[in-house]
């Protein structure tokens, strides 16, 4: 029996691959006109860091980790999400870098054990930055804006930003309290999920997507905001005002991470069928001294590669074609062979994109490897040429062919660039 792959996992193919390097470049770009650097940090981590960093009560900690005893009996998960490991790592490495912020970004696989379906995998990518130091709302709105810059960038462009506060501990305090006066009657109502969140996390269940009949009425966490939690929001909406970034609030909004405060926010686009979020983030006030560290502020995002991929081919958005190779060499006969086998080597070392067969097949055929590579020449290495101390160069875009001195091949495949 053929083993395959993991259930929730993906190859990802030649052809496909191209597809994750120009939105890693992408990515990558962006964040240095942002002056976001990259940071990288292990794909596990001790299960407590996720535990006291991502929530306890959240689905991600309780349902969906890949945790496991290592040989040492130590209990490890492999990461669910980007921001616990970095803010780990900002406190262990003293990143505090005062007076300057940190800002950090990080593209890689995450692992949640879920139900797969079409934009939901059990080990997918995020793109993420970090942002450590300041309260500023202008950093929130920058956060916003590098991810609609991003998906502006790589051809979508409608998607939509959602943002919303969900304030500071005392004000989901507040809140709860009147979301669970107006809930409770409800309950009976509510599907199974909903009546355990009730419980455990009730502003989650405004989120949910099956009960949204019974919330017409429900309070707005707007409305329990203090002074100072609603003029941070509003200077948010201002800043991506002045920026031009179109958004809407939707106070419905409560993220699946419990580590924010203030400002929260989604991305959201068509294409994936049920699934229409494609990345999102906020601010959290409390998370880098919950897990060990001087009381820093951070604010942060997500996106998820995937999901972009499957947006993009919903909307028959492209990628740059990769350059075409410069040339394939077809050699014929043994001792011509040898030669290409060089000069193959030479014209690579020079930076030329070349390639040659290895199966010694006839000239019909290695042509055609030539067409179906779409290189820009074949050069063809026979008995006499070689005798010669020639080559010819065949254009395969217009079949014009020249013969040239061998010593010249790289000159002239440089020239014709
Ligand atoms: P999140 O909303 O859990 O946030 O994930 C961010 C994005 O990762 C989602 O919007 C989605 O595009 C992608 N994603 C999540 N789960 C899956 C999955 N099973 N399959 C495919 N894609 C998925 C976070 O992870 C936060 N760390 C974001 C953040 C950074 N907040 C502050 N800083």
């Amino acid at each position: 029996m053929v083993l395959q792959k993991p259930k929730g996992t993906q190859d990802l193919l030649p052809g496909t691959v191209e597809k994750w390097q120009y939105l890693e470049q992408k990515a990558r770009d962006v964040c240095r006109r942002f002056n976001y650097k990259e940071i990288r940090t292990p794909i596990f981590e001790h299960t407590e860091l996720f535990q006291r960093g991502v929530g306890e009560t959240t689905d991600i900690v309780e349902k969906e980790m890949y945790t496991f005893r290592d040989k040492g009996e130590r209990s490890m998960s492999l990461r669910p999400e980007g921001t616990a490991g970095v803010v780990r790592a900002y406190v262990e490495n003293k990143l505090y870098g005062e007076p300057e912020i940190s800002k950090l970004f990080y593209i890689g696989p995450m692992f949640r054990y879920e139900q797969p379906q079409a934009g939901r995998y059990r080990q997918f990518h995020q793109f993420g930055i970090e942002a450590f130091g300041s309260v500023d709302s202008t950093l929130d709105a920058e956060v916003i804006a590098l991810g609609y810059l991003f998906y502006k960038e790589i051809g979508l462009k409608d998607v939509r930003v959602e943002v919303n506060s969900v304030g500071t501990p005392e004000d989901r305090a507040l809140y709860r309290s009147k979301l669970l006066e107006f809930l409770t009657p409800l309950k009976d109502k509510l599907c199974r999920d909903c009546q355990s969140r009730l419980e455990r996390n009730p502003l989650r269940v405004l989120d949910c997507k099956v009960d949204q009949g019974h919330f017409e009425g429900a309070p707005s966490i707007l409305d329990s905001l203090s002074e100072a939690s609603s003029a941070h929001f509003e200077k948010v909406r201002e800043a991506l005002e002045a920026m031009g970034i179109p958004y809407s609030v939707n106070p419905r909004l409560v993220r699946g991470l419990d580590y924010y405060t203030h400002t929260a926010f989604e991305y959201k686009a068509e294409g994936i069928g049920a699934i229409d979020t494609v990345g999102g983030g906020g601010r959290y006030n409390g998370l880098v001294a919950q897990v060990g560290g001087h009381d820093q502020p951070g604010v942060g995002l997500g996106l998820g590669l995937e999901r972009i991929l499957l947006v993009m081919e919903a909307k028959g958005i492209e990628i740059p074609p990769s350059p075409q190779p410069d040339v394939y060499l077809i050699a014929l006969g043994e001792q011509a062979e040898m030669k290409a086998a060089e000069l193959l080597f030479q014209l690579r070392s020079r930076g030329l994109t070349a390639e040659k067969d290895y199966q010694s097949r006839k000239m019909k055929a290695q042509l055609k490897s030539a067409d179906r590579l779409q290189a820009r020449y074949a050069a063809i290495l026979g008995e006499d040429e070689l005798a010669a101390g020639n080559i010819s160069l065949k254009n395969l875009a217009d079949g014009q062919q020249e013969t040239i001195p061998l010593d010249r091949l790289a000159e002239a495949l440089a020239e014709k660039k």
